[in-house]
């Protein structure tokens, strides 16, 4: 693994937007995975003004998300669909038929999941994947205990993720309690990633993920097995690499 370690969180955004297309600039039809939360908003608007200033183009780019809620439709904001929608579709200018999120509202969710899969094989995979990290160790919505060859399935949310992200829903709402989610064997088969970490609270995941035992107790350490990894991090979140 290759790790930087940034000042602040928009060095963070400059240097992983500046690394992910140059990955996209040799792909002949470019695969982009996008993971929502908040670490990678700089990455994206950083993607945008490169866009804007002529220096990448992201025209015929396809993006696959890592994953979505179950029972929240695309056109509820508070959905993955939606916040990818914001910031990624729109602020790289993309055209949305070439942007897809997991269906957390298919009658047959099981069957969705494998018609996620195929989508990805179809396009020949993904070129980089970004990822953030939940301060559990999750990648994706992979929590503590996933299988490290696992595929995109339904997954039951921790409750510390589910606390993690109460900021995005109203005071008093319930967070969704299930999720659709790429599978680490999934993430895996990505040909590059590019992990995010920023903030104090990341410290421990992700001296677990790159330093730690390879342990399904730590889903992001499957990463060590990676053999195109780049880890981008501000002084506070590598606060706990040796
Ligand atoms: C989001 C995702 C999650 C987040 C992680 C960190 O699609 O898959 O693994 O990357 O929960 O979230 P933030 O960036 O909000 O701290």
């Amino acid at each position: 693994m290759e790790v930087i370690i940034c000042s602040d969180e928009q060095a963070v955004g400059r240097i992983a937007a500046d690394r992910i297309t140059k990955v996209l600039s040799r792909a002949e039809t470019p695969v982009l995975g996008v993971a929502t939360g908040s670490t990678p908003l700089t990455t994206y608007s950083s993607l945008a003004a490169l866009a804007a200033e002529g220096k990448a183009d992201f025209t015929g780019l396809r993006a696959f998300a890592l994953d979505e809620y179950v029972g929240l439709p695309a056109d509820d904001e508070r959905s993955y669909a939606a916040t990818i929608r914001h910031t990624v579709t729109e602020q790289l200018g993309l055209d949305a038929a070439n942007v897809h999120t997991p269906d957390g509202m298919a009658d047959d969710l099981d069957a969705a999941c494998a018609a996620y899969e195929k989508a990805i094989r179809d396009v020949n995979g993904v070129d980089v994947q970004i990822l953030g990290i939940g301060a559990n160790g999750h990648i994706g919505f992979n929590e503590p205990t996933s299988s490290l060859s696992s595929r995109t399935r339904v997954k039951t949310l921790a409750e510390r993720t589910k606390a993690d992200n109460a900021r995005f829903f109203e005071r008093g709402e319930k967070v969704p309690s299930h999720c659709v989610t790429q599978g680490l064997g999934t993430i895996m088969d990505a040909r590059n990633v590019v992990l995010l970490a920023v903030g104090a609270n990341k410290a421990d995941a992700l001296a677990g993920a790159v330093e730690g035992p390879v342990s399904a107790m730590c889903p992001g350490s499957v990463l060590q097995f990676h053999p195109h990894v780049l880890v981008i991090a501000d002084e506070a979140a590598a606060s706990k690499l040796t």
